[in-house]
């Protein structure tokens, strides 16, 4: 009987422990204000080239503009854009996850936190992860003339290093953990919300996140709930699939147990990146909100509204690079007329893609010029979630079966299949009640 009482004691001693314990790691923070809402912004995948870094010549043309459908060559002016939006429409912090530069150069990184300092010194909180491009990149090059040639890129020090004005201080006090094996981090953005930043691109974290992170990570969690906070998460690869073709090298490889842990402690939203498109998909009441690369067409950014109830307000929308350009007096055409270039750009960059594929089925030429439109289509409305705008865009359209039935044997039919077997078009707005 004594050995079983004096063990009941231990156990209720050892809870109050783990509790104050738990209670002591938020550290007392004194809020601006103790407001009830929030307004967050998202971005990802910038893929910032340092201009300092080409000439925009032969080298650039050929390695970085024939690649795919990324703006590099105005992603200087796109992030301009972007900050003076951000400044007049202040939102509390900007979230950026990952591929902060094209490919890891140092130079593009030094010249991005100086861009993000601008936010910073108005008063707005900048949170930001590494992307799969952004570390021990060996493809960081420059590009000039008609010479691509290896640059610096940066360790893993050197990121946190050069971003230690953004969250990767161990002074900041709004940083109420941090992983041990990873550059992820819990920040406390007001009194009633915390950001869940999860780094799955360094070291045993790659696409995976590793035993010990998910311990950590299940420590943040418990930490939340025990003190009423309302906890979103950040990850660059998506932690749920949102196509069939892109799941592969794209969703975190072991998600799934985070999934359990989320609808578990109650956090119903990720917000990710990585895969370039604009999806939203949803798995145990958890939604994955991927924002399309900010340096595609056409250039979206995610404001999320919540409140101290849980509840979330999400929509995309376009950065507006003509309103900037107008502003400062640009005499640029391209730039002055920046939506009609990007888009085609965009269009141009389908076209490369899908000639060659063309080129080898015996249609007419008018056939021809029909599916081609057809898939451009396809990509303008779902890269940036929009389907839903073109009705026609559907399996029933007599392109889409000319698709089928020439293109057979080609990726393009497998590629349309996997936008046309996913029947919930609406990828750009959606709110969580609680
Ligand atoms: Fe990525």
């Amino acid at each position: 009987m004594i050995v079983i009482v004096a063990s009941f004691i231990f156990l209720i001693e050892k809870r109050k422990k783990s509790r104050r314990l738990i209670e002591k790691t938020i550290p007392h923070i004194d809020f601006d204000q103790n407001s009830n809402e929030l307004d967050l912004v998202h971005i990802s995948d910038i893929h910032y080239l340092d201009p300092s870094l080409t000439d925009y010549g032969q080298a650039f043309v050929r390695n970085v503009e024939k690649g795919d459908a990324k703006t590099v060559r105005y992603i200087d002016q796109v992030l301009d854009s972007f900050i003076l939006e951000m400044i007049k429409k202040k939102p509390d912090a900007i979230i950026v996850s990952g591929d902060i530069s094209y490919n890891g150069e140092k130079a593009s990184h030094q010249k991005i936190a100086k861009k993000f300092k601008i936010l910073k010194d108005k008063g707005i909180d900048v949170l930001i992860i590494p992307g799969n491009h952004d570390i021990d990149n060996e493809k960081a090059k420059s590009f000039i003339l008609d010479e691509e040639k290896r640059v610096d890129s940066v360790s893993k020090e050197e990121f946190k290093e050069i971003y230690s004005e953004f969250s990767y201080s161990d002074e900041d006090p709004k940083v109420i953990g941090r992983d041990k094996n990873s550059l992820s981090y819990m920040y406390m953005i007001n009194n009633f919300q915390c950001i869940l930043m999860i780094e799955t691109s360094c070291g045993q974290n790659d696409l995976h996140i590793s035993n010990q992170t998910y311990k950590w990570i299940e420590k943040m969690l418990n930490i939340a709930s025990i003190n009423n906070l309302s906890v979103i998460s950040v990850t660059h690869q998506n932690i749920l699939a949102h196509n069939k073709m892109f799941i592969s090298g794209y969703k975190i490889s072991n998600s799934s147990k985070l999934i359990k842990l989320f609808s578990d402690h109650n956090v119903r939203l990720n917000l990710s990146g990585h895969m370039h498109i604009q999806h939203i998909s949803k798995n145990e009441g958890v939604l994955d909100a991927a924002i399309a690369s900010v340096a595609l067409y056409p250039h979206l950014y995610a404001s999320i509204h919540a409140d101290a109830r849980g509840s979330i307000e999400y929509e995309s929308q376009s950065i507006d690079v003509e309103y900037w350009a107008k502003k400062y007096g640009w005499k640029d055409d391209k730039l002055l007329n920046f939506n009609e270039i990007s888009k085609e750009f965009f269009i141009d960059c389908t076209k490369d893609q899908i000639e060659p594929v063309l080129n080898k089925i015996n249609i007419s030429l008018e056939e021809k010029r029909e599916m081609m439109n057809f898939v451009i289509d396809t990509n303008l409305f779902y890269f940036s979630g929009r389907m839903k705008e073109r009705e026609d865009l559907n399996i029933e359209n007599i392109n889409y079966k000319r698709w089928k039935k020439y293109g057979e044997e080609t990726f393009l039919i497998s590629y349309l299949d996997s936008i046309y077997m996913d029947f919930d078009s609406s990828h750009n707005k959606f709110e969580i009640k609680m």
